[in-house]
């Protein structure tokens, strides 16, 4: 931030606490801030007060305010203020591993993150040896680490410089913003793999054609520093031998604003604001920003963006500088701050469906490795136990339960060892036997739903191994269970779950990957799905593109009374699931049903009026699924058909609605198919004027028996 007339600190905290209060949908477990000044010494800029609280914002803006001894009246003409609200996927939600997270107890570098850095391990291994020690279990606190450990060696880095030096050595996602007590006022933020944006405030309308940034090619640019660093200590250090260095320059032609271009600062161009005011917002998504300005800048991967004294620069370091995207527009959102939150989406839920190409990648992220091993860290130290257990038990409720039956057929593959799939509340009503030797596995979005959290505690005491699969670090099933699986989905906000089944079932496939790793006559079979796995984003791109069918299919069916979803195989969980999407948004009677079980008593509802949808993809059931169509079309149905590609046209002749879906292999298939269904739902509940994001009587977390 950089003002011309002063802000209070009370002012400062108030933009940075509502700026997290509008993003808390995306992450709600603890939030933090950093801002100029403590109690101990109340000077403007000599020393950082750092909160972090576990919990909703609110727990943190209330902690603000009780904070004794700091002036909230302390004014400020140049400050830099960083803030955070987390959704924990290293480390549990508690203060000391609540961003800003910080490289010494004196604040002198902070970082907010949002991603995952997938290099954390090796690269805390090498700061311990070097001395340095840890406050919190996080893989952000490795970069304020190692933030600090160069600026040790290497005094003269400008901030800047410091930080590109260390993101040059993170494997991961993330966007990153950096605070410092050393280089007061200013700001560092940069990403790869998580969006991140620059908003722009002036006292003066910026046009974006008087703002263009663009960028010159600078000289080839290899990091010196990096390169001494990778001399000493070639254990972790990949200095890219191409680092190209484009600079870029904001200009202005409004107000008195000048443009500076300093040669001996590698050429970079900057904009600089002597007589106006203009403040800066860096923030992973809009909404937090949308408030004080719709001038934004949008950061692309290895941006890095600077601001010094009112100056914005935005610094480039490049790896693939041909493909490289030269311009950075100032763009004027156009959208408010609620369509924003949802992205262009009418709904959470329908912003969910769009998310999965993302969501499976984070659920990957870091776990399948290019040589074709997997690794799922929350459950290594236990494999062995688990290899050797005598049956595997998967315990969950709603959609969780139908991620385990669309992944018990693998399992046991995989696995070679008996698979139970139990719904929690029966497995408790029958107070099934469990061993010693048994490993259970609790499967949960939430990871607080009261039913599969009592299961866990019945499993516990006698004996049992217990695994946690949530999509929420820290919930009471990750703590009381023996150790887990973070499904790493991101917030679900929509009451009925999408992109968390979809994110279960990959997490369940990786851990039948992990048993089956030694196992010779499953190399093929483990790289058909791996394969299939890493290809998976760009067929869940095209399965969305099915959604104007899917909506005129919704058009025809949504005032019907009842829909029957048949299918058999892998297969089946889809039927379930897609089912129960329907049941919980439009109130429909729906019925996932297994085509098996067809003639034992279903076939008796079939005739020309009942809507009826039937999955068939070709696969060791594919010759059943067909008898199973014909003897639906011989009375009479007409069913919907959700086929793959691979099936003939023939073979479904005179069917009137066939939904399309990309072939893989058969274990990943049911991702697939689930997500025409998933669409449907969304659009029959649209069609009929429910509530989509909360539908009557449910609710996300079910924490009563
Ligand atoms: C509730 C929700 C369902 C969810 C089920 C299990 O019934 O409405 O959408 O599938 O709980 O929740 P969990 O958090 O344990 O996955």
């Amino acid at each position: 931030l950089n003002f011309l007339t002063p802000k209070t600190r009370a002012e400062i905290i108030d933009i940075l606490i509502t700026g997290l209060q509008r993003m808390e949908y995306r992450g709600y477990d603890s939030a933090g801030i950093a801002i100029d000044g403590s109690s101990e010494v109340d000077s403007p800029h000599s020393s950082v007060l750092l909160l972090r609280k576990a919990g909703k914002v609110s727990v943190l803006a209330d902690s603000v305010k009780d904070v004794e001894g700091v002036k909230m009246d302390m004014q400020y003409n140049i400050h830099c203020g960083i803030a955070h609200t987390r959704w924990a996927t290293h480390g549990s939600p508690k203060d000391v591993n609540s961003h800003p997270q910080r490289s010494s107890e004196n604040n002198d570098f902070m970082v907010v993150h949002n991603g995952i850095i997938t290099n954390y391990r090796e690269i805390k291994e090498y700061l311990l040896k070097k001395g340095h020690t840890f406050e919190s279990e996080t893989d952000t606190e490795v970069i304020a680490k190692l933030t600090q450990h160069i600026h040790d060696r290497y005094p003269e880095l400008s901030f800047r410089q410091l930080v590109e030096t260390v993101i040059q050595q993170l494997e991961g996602a993330f966007a990153l913003a950096f605070k410092s007590l050393r280089f007061p006022g200013q700001l560092v933020a940069t990403r790869r793999g998580s969006p991140l944006l620059v908003g722009i405030k002036s006292n003066s309308r910026l046009e974006s054609n008087h703002f263009p940034v663009s960028f010159s090619k600078g000289r080839r640019f290899v990091s010196t520093h990096a390169t001494h660093i990778r001399q000493e200590d070639s254990s972790f250090v990949q200095t890219p031998n191409n680092v190209l260095d484009l600079s870029i320059g904001v200009r202005s032609q409004i107000g008195s604003a000048k443009l500076n271009l300093n040669e001996s600062n590698n050429g970079i161009q900057s904009f600089e604001s002597n007589d106006w005011e203009v403040e800066y917002f860096v923030a992973s998504d809009a909404s937090a920003i949308i408030e004080h300005t719709k001038q934004v800048l949008f950061l692309e991967d290895d941006d890095v963006a600077f601001v010094e004294d009112g100056a914005l620069t935005i610094h480039r370091i490049s790896r693939h500088a041909e493909n490289d995207e030269q311009k950075r527009e100032v763009q004027m959102l156009t959208m408010e701050l609620q369509e924003i939150m949802k992205g262009s989406f009418k709904t959470f839920m329908q912003k969910e469906i769009f998310e999965q190409p993302d969501s499976v990648v984070n659920t990957m992220r870091g776990r399948l490795l290019p040589s074709g091993e997997v690794v799922l860290g929350g459950i290594k130290e236990f494999l062995p136990d688990i290899k050797r257990c005598r049956r595997l038990i998967m315990v969950a409720c709603g959609t969780s339960f139908n991620s385990a039956i669309a992944c018990r057929q693998i399992l046991e593959e995989l696995s070679e060892l008996p698979v139970v799939v139990e719904l929690a509340s029966d497995f408790l009503d029958r107070q099934t036997p469990i061993f010693r030797d048994d490993v259970c596995i609790f499967i949960s979005q939430s990871g607080e739903t009261a039913d599969t959290l009592m299961a866990l505690r019945y499993c516990k005491p006698r004996g049992a191994l217990t695994i946690g699969v949530t999509n929420t670090v820290g919930s009471s099933i990750c703590r009381e269970s023996h150790c887990g699986i973070h499904i790493n989905a991101g917030p679900e906000i929509g009451v009925a779950s999408t992109k968390a089944y979809t994110s279960q079932i990959i997490a369940l496939l990786m851990f039948a990957l992990t048993l089956s790793e030694d196992r010779i006559s499953m190399m093929k079979r483990r790289e058909e799905i791996i394969d299939a796995l890493n290809k998976l984003p760009e067929l869940i791109r095209d399965v969305l593109k099915l959604d104007d069918e899917t909506r005129t299919i919704a058009s025809k069916l949504y005032k019907e009374k009842s829909l029957l979803v048949m299918g058999r195989g892998f297969n089946f969980a889809t039927c379930l699931e897609g089912a129960l999407k329907i049941k919980e948004l439009s109130y429909m009677h729906c019925e996932g049903i297994l085509s098996g079980e067809l003639k034992h008593g279903p076939l008796a509802m079939v005739d020309e009026n009942l809507p009826i949808c039937m999955v068939i993809c070709r696969d060791h059931v594919y010759k059943k699924s067909l008898n199973a169509l014909q003897q639906v079309v011989a009375r009479h149905g007409a069913p919907i058909i959700i086929a793959d590609t691979s099936v003939p046209q023939e073979d479904l002749a005179g069917m009137k609605h066939v939904l399309r879906v990309p072939k893989t292999v058969d274990c990943v298939q049911n991702i697939l198919t689930v997500i025409p269904l998933q669409l449907m739902s969304y659009h029959i509940a649209e069609l009929n004027g429910q509530n989509v994001d909360r539908p009557r009587n449910l609710a996300k977390s079910v924490t009563v028996e």
